[in-house]
């Protein structure tokens, strides 16, 4: 019988569970939506028993699928970063609900940090920016702001959304957390260090309250046997933006992937020693194996598909998000309109908190189709000005390799090559999240020797996008996105 690895992607707004056989092919999926709370203007939380249920429910279902826990050999887990769980450890109740990582409350706390002079010792051990975007000033402003996690003393356990589905997967028996998760949360030293005493000491965080860091691939714990009728080995853990650059194949210092999920995040593999950007991009661990880091710079972008399903859900704009490739196609430009997405601020390279979106060059010549194509063109605009502030740091693309659901529009791929004006290459599967996450697992459970074997077991054919758009068009388009910026 087929052994399979049973990937646990939970993202933003959906909780994933994949089959995978060792050779990278999907064979099962299923699926949960996750509840978006709002509870005011730049704050998003979660409610992590639902996470946790919607987890336990697609795994149950994938295992049946597999034809049991037997047919499992691992366990690969994947998920949205940053997002903070605050849960009691004697009862395994969250306290609260989780603040996600769009959630933009400690706004003021950053900027205060920042003028207090903090930014600067806290790049350079984490290579992260001030910014509400990471763990550490959500769990402050938990402990500030919530008497139950406050009152959990002793009992209060803080994680990642990976650390609090291997709490709940192990039945309470581990409490951990991977290198790549581990280097979001603005508390971990980025080169070969544990928690960092003085940023805990800053932020006012017990490290003992934290999870313990562990490698990405490797024994990290078994399931409770009660779960899925036995144990199952977790072996893999990674971030999903660094899953999704190991899925893509990026392990070689200069490979660069855009993800387009939620946000659109784009990184660098940038080799065994982290990059320091001088342009406001990020540092970050990649991934983990054997107590060896290896590091990506990182542009962050928060909005890139929530701003389709904005179109569609809330403004009504949209039938289906499948709609916008049609709608872009339909009219001959974008008619002078340009979006500027920052519903929840603007990440990389500007990490504007307080930013607020903007639609700008209506007249009555516009239509729906004409707005439709700005919030596409949005993208590419947006990943132009990555792409300029990594060759201001060193870091020129050769290609792009492209995945998320937002690329499964063939337009938006030919727009991302026209602006960027390199190849762009999307895999033919987009689901390099979850494959990541497999490859880390099957070599934490020993199928695989490393991450290259396993790499070079997968299907790698890809459709090729080259850029067609004269550079006059090409120069149009990013003066009209500039002044639309300017004005944000
Ligand atoms: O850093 C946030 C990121 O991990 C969210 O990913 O897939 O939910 O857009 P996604």
């Amino acid at each position: 019988m087929t052994q399979f690895i049973l990937v646990l992607d939970e993202g933003t707004t959906s909780t994933r569970a994949m089959l995978f056989t060792h050779d990278g092919r999907p064979a099962g999926l299923a699926a949960r939506p996750v509840t978006q709370h709002y509870p005011a203007p730049g704050e998003v939380e979660h409610d992590a028993d639902e996470i946790w249920a919607g987890t336990l429910a697609c795994a149950q279902e994938m295992v049946d699928a597999a034809g049991g826990a037997g047919n499992i050999a691992a366990i690969g887990i994947t998920n949205q970063r940053e997002t903070v769980v605050a849960w009691d450890r004697m009862t395994g109740e969250p306290i609260g609900n989780a603040l996600v990582w769009q959630d933009r409350r400690t706004a003021d706390r950053c900027a205060d940090l920042r003028a207090a002079g903090h930014e600067e010792a806290i790049q350079s051990k984490t290579g992260l920016l001030l910014d509400p975007y990471f763990s550490a000033t959500k769990m402050e402003w938990m402990l500030a702001n919530r008497p139950a996690v406050r009152a959990a003393g002793d009992r209060l356990a803080f994680g990642t959304v990976e650390s609090w589905l291997i709490w709940k997967l192990t039945g309470g028996a581990v409490h951990a957390t991977d290198a790549s998760n581990a280097s979001r949360t603005m508390l971990m030293t980025l080169e070969g260090g544990d928690w960092d005493e003085e940023l805990c000491d800053l932020f006012g965080i017990d490290p003992a309250s934290l999870p313990r860091i562990v490698d990405c691939a490797g024994a990290i714990g078994q399931t409770d046997a009660a779960l899925f009728g036995r144990a199952i080995p977790i072996c893999g853990a990674a971030g999903d933006q660094q899953a999704a650059t190991i899925g893509q194949g990026c392990l070689k210092p200069g490979h660069t992937k855009a993800t387009f999920g939620t946000g659109a995040f784009v990184l660098t593999n940038s080799g065994e020693r982290p990059m320091r950007s001088s342009n406001r991009m990020l540092a970050t661990v990649l991934c983990q194996i054997g107590g060896r880091r290896s590091y990506a710079l990182e542009g962050s972008i928060f909005v890139a598909g929530s701003l389709m399903q904005w179109l569609r859900d809330s403004v009504g704009l949209l039938v289906s998000a499948a709609e916008s490739e049609d709608l872009a196609r339909s009219v001959a430009d974008n008619g002078g309109v340009y979006m500027v997405p920052a519903l929840s601020g603007l990440g990389a390279p500007h990490w504007q908190a307080e930013a607020r979106g903007l639609i700008r060059g209506i007249s009555f010549a516009t239509t729906r189709a004409h707005i439709v194509r700005a919030a596409l063109e949005a993208q590419a605009h947006q990943i132009h000005d990555l792409m300029t502030a990594f060759e201001a740091d060193g870091v020129r693309w050769e290609r792009l390799r492209i995945d998320g659901g937002m690329v499964a529009n063939d337009w938006l791929a030919q727009d991302l090559a026209d602006m960027l004006d390199i190849p762009v290459e999307r895999p033919a599967s987009i689901e390099t999240t979850a494959l990541g996450a497999a490859m880390l697992a099957s070599v934490g459970a020993g199928i695989h020797p490393d991450l290259e074997t396993a790499a070079a077991a997968m299907d790698s054919s890809v459709t090729l996008f080259s850029a067609k758009l004269e550079s006059k068009e090409r120069s149009r388009r990013l003066a009209g996105w500039r002044h639309a910026l300017s004005l944000v």
